[in-house]
């Protein structure tokens, strides 16, 4: 009821529009369309209400609009079903929750998230409206231990949407996408399996697209910040997930079908913000300085430290 509102209040905007009309064109009383009314202000919505001349709406908060991304992507399988939420607590755990019972591709998204994850069990700031928290439902049939590079293909394809709208942006192996070098997205894979055998994988994206400084904690906004606040302008979040979903798909298919990460390895490494660069590798407590110098064919990163012995890196920490 509260989104046949919205619409009829966006078809008018600007002028008012009396309760009555709306109460009959909905088929509600005008007390129950007053109750909306309130909710809706609640979430950010500025209606102005006259007597004798009902509801105007002034201005509304960046709500998604699923229909209208679901017309425009252009998709085989990612996000064929979405499943849109006002507020969860992860669209991962949603995501894990739904996964043995959904189809390859499917996608939940979600305007805010309560108890947003991000890796090795930090919390991620998932402020309504503001960002892009969603998760990607895949069923590929690979070996567990591949599923990093679903993790590779989900950074190549949202630093090149970035390109695509104009936003200068840097992979930061494995799985951050950076601006200026502050983090701006991060990706979190999760799987179910048991030994050589995969049930699902969850992917999932946080974009920090629009968020304000203060949004970001003092702690936080060190390291991360959002694409508002480096380039000063609002991100389309639509056009953004479509881009992000038709690019994955496509990097995706050609890993199935091919079985190489080349053409995923070629963005990767044309966007890495660390190769051939001195940068930090944590192990535990530990720091060692190296100097990232390539990707191989798998998607992990090799290193060499001053005395020339080369590593490579499954995944881990990594500092710049
Ligand atoms: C990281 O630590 O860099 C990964 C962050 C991943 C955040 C996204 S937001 C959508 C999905 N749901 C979650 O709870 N986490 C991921």
């Amino acid at each position: 009821m509260k989104e046949k509102i919205v619409k009829i209040l966006k078809q008018n905007k600007n002028k008012y529009i009396s309760g009555e009309i709306i109460s009959d064109e909905l088929n509600v009383t005008r007390t129950s369309i007053w109750k909306y009314i309130s909710v809706l202000r609640k979430e950010g919505y500025v209606i102005d209400s006259a007597s004798r001349k009902g509801y105007k709406l002034i201005s509304y908060p960046d709500v998604l609009d699923i229909e209208v991304l679901e017309r425009k992507l252009s998709t085989n399988h990612i996000g064929k079903t979405i499943y849109y939420y006002d507020t969860v607590d992860s669209t991962n755990i949603k995501a894990k929750n739904i996964a043995l019972d959904e189809n390859n591709g499917a996608v939940i998204i979600s305007e805010e998230q309560t108890k947003g994850r991000g890796r090795l069990g930090r919390d991620w700031i998932s402020p309504k409206y503001k960002g892009v928290w969603m998760s990607i439902i895949l069923k590929p049939n690979i070996p567990p231990e591949d599923a990093p590079k679903i993790t590779q293909i989900a950074a190549a394809a949202v630093s090149k949407s970035f390109d695509d709208l104009g936003i200068k942006n840097k992979i930061k192996w494995p799985n951050d996408i950076v601006i200026n070098k502050k983090k701006v997205c991060g990706i979190l894979t999760e799987m179910s399996g048991e030994i050589g055998r995969l049930k699902y994988i969850v992917i999932g994206i946080g974009i920090n697209a629009n968020l304000d400084e203060k949004d970001l904690t003092d702690d936080i906004k060190e390291m991360a910040t959002s694409i508002k606040i480096e380039n000063g302008s609002i991100v389309n979040r639509e056009n953004l997930i479509i881009d992000i979903l038709e690019k994955f798909e496509y990097l995706y298919e050609d890993f199935l079908k091919t079985k190489s990460l080349n053409k995923t390895l070629d963005i990767c490494s044309e966007k890495s913000a660390l190769l051939g660069k001195m940068v930090y590798l944590v192990k535990g407590e530990e720091r060692f300085k190296v100097r990232a110098i390539d990707l191989d064919s798998e998607g992990r990163l090799i290193v060499e430290d001053k005395l020339g012995n080369k590593e490579t890196i499954i995944s881990g920490e990594i500092s710049i």
